[in-house]
């Protein structure tokens, strides 16, 4: 009998011997981590149960509550059942705790737990490491090298370029208005914030509101917007190898990298100038830098530049938290004040006599708008362009009213339910700028768009004058009404859209 005829037996035992082996280990893998999802499952239930909420599916959680993208309906209905907070389960063994109570915030905000993991992570291949995701002695260190970029004498000459920005946009609107009416504003809100965001923060020369290019960057930060929205509520998109085979997360990666080349080519172009002879002498002898300039300039305490990551991360970061925020916030002022004439025309009248034609808009008129800037309060509080920020408990936590929870817990701070809390503002529904009128008062953590403690809005200041040239500006030049067919419904996202876009009538006035 041959060697051969006698080995392959031997070897087909051995294969199958190892194939159970394999299969006894999948086995036990897969029951250990059935065993540690069922404990976190129960650990859950036991930490949330001073925290009620609907009933909940045990594996799908609340995801029938919320079949339509719309979610914040459904969840204002729980602001008003629950009081403070509740549980929201996104599956079985991931819940978290929505807060929209201003004492509970408060609570929250005056300490200084971590972003929460799961939601943030999935902005770091699009954004990196930057601000607002940055976390301990990192993060201190970069806010204090940033804060100087929004100081007063750096934010003054702004409100020229910003108002630059916005003739664009209403030039281009009286051409389109001439021919139809009916306009959606946010994408275009978007390319002047954009626009504003690029000549302030990064010295861009010249205005890209009439680039093509620029629209696919502007595509892009739709798209991951929306796809980074859907991951996170996604059971199976939790693992970063699965999602990066899947097609959202082909997209994904595809969008990142389009937003990239768009960051990389301003720094490189900025980098180019400052070679230039004498450019440099110059930049190093203003008193305050510009946002990239101090980028590129620095030193961290340790005596090294940033690095080319962090330093494109901060890019990436500003670029999108300056425009796509302010966007929101500007694009839904205007649909509130075209829904509400008598305070649009008492907001014009207001502009009317301070600056006549409105050819020189400077910052010392910005002080002087009080009831445009009520209104831009009032439509803030309805339309938080942030409407929840995540935290993640790093010690327990008790409440004022005695209800307390462990660490480790995710908290949502849900500023569109408390800004639309009936137990913190009357008639939370309706528009009503006196709310903010001079000597109003409300608790301290009752508003807030910019979020509050030490992690609040760095850019709040710069936010604030462009809502306010943007807002007075287009008064000035256009009457503003709804499109009763296309009533904008609210949709959260990263930052708060609509899911049908922002559709006004405009009427050109002489
Ligand atoms: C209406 C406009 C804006 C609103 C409503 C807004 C709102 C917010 C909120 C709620 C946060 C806290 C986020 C969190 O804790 O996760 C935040 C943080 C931040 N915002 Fe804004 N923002 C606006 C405009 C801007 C602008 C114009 C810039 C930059 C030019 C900016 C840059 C940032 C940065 C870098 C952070 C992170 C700060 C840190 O963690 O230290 N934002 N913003």
């Amino acid at each position: 009998m041959s060697v051969s005829a006698l080995s392959t037996p031997r070897a087909l035992g051995g294969v199958s011997g190892l194939l159970q082996v394999a299969s006894l280990l999948g086995l036990v893998l897969l029951l250990l981590k059935a065993a540690q999802l069922y404990l976190r499952r129960q650990w859950l239930l036991k930490a949330l149960q001073q925290f009620p909420s609907p009933p909940s599916h045990w594996l799908y959680g609340h995801m029938q509550e919320f079949q339509d993208e719309t979610e914040l309906q459904p969840l204002l209905k729980w602001v008003e059942k629950y009081p403070s907070a509740c549980a929201r389960w996104l599956w079985g063994t991931k819940a978290l705790v929505l807060i929209y109570d201003p004492d509970y915030i408060k609570v929250v905000l005056g300490r200084s737990d971590p972003k929460s993991h799961d939601s943030y992570r999935m902005l770091i291949p699009w954004i990196g490491k930057g601000l607002l995701v940055l976390e301990g002695q990192t993060w201190f260190q970069h806010r204090r090298m940033l804060t100087p970029a929004f100081h007063y004498d750096i934010l003054k000459p702004y409100v020229g370029l910003m108002a630059d920005s916005v003739r664009v946009m209403l030039d281009k609107w009286e051409e389109l208005v001439s021919l139809d009416s009916h306009l959606e504003v946010l994408g275009h809100v978007s390319l002047m914030t954009l626009d504003t965001i690029m000549k302030c923060a990064f010295s861009h020369q010249g205005s890209i509101q009439t680039d093509r290019k620029i629209q696919s960057y502007i595509q892009a930060i739709k798209d991951l917007s929306n796809l980074s929205f859907s991951r996170v509520r996604n059971i199976f998109y939790q693992n970063d190898i699965i999602y990066r085979l899947s097609p959202e997360g082909r997209w994904s990666h595809r969008a990142c990298q389009l937003t990239h080349q768009h960051t990389d080519e301003v720094i490189k172009m900025r980098k180019a100038h400052l070679q230039k002879e004498g450019e440099l002498e110059k930049v190093r002898s203003k008193r305050h830098l510009d946002f990239l300039d101090i980028l590129l300039f620095a030193r961290m305490e340790n005596g090294s530049s940033l690095s080319d990551r962090e330093l494109r991360a901060e890019v990436d970061t500003f670029m999108f938290e300056g425009h796509d925020t302010t966007a929101s916030g500007i694009s839904w002022t205007l649909y509130a004040l075209a829904s509400h004439p008598e305070h649009q025309q008492r907001c014009r009248e207001e502009i009317q006599s301070l600056l006549g034609d409105g050819t020189s808009i400077t910052w010392d008129h910005l002080e002087q708008m009080p009831y445009i800037t009520m209104c831009i309060k009032e439509a803030l509080r309805l339309y938080p362009p942030v409407p929840f920020i995540f935290r993640d408990l790093s010690k327990p936590i008790t409440f004022p009213d005695g209800r307390s929870l462990p660490a480790g817990v995710p908290l949502s701070l849900f500023f569109y339910g408390l800004h639309h809390n009936p137990k913190v503002w009357p008639n939370p529904e309706v528009f009503d700028p006196s709310r903010f009128a001079l000597g109003s008062s409300q608790h301290s953590h009752a508003f807030l768009p910019f979020s509050g403690g030490s992690r609040n809005c760095i850019g709040k200041q710069f936010a604030m004058n462009e809502m306010k040239v943007a807002v007075a500006l287009t008064l000035l030049r256009f009457e503003l009404a709804p499109d009763p067919s296309r009533v904008p419904v609210p949709i959260p996202r990263v930052v708060l859209k609509s899911k049908n876009g922002i559709h006004l009538q405009l009427r050109k006035l002489l």
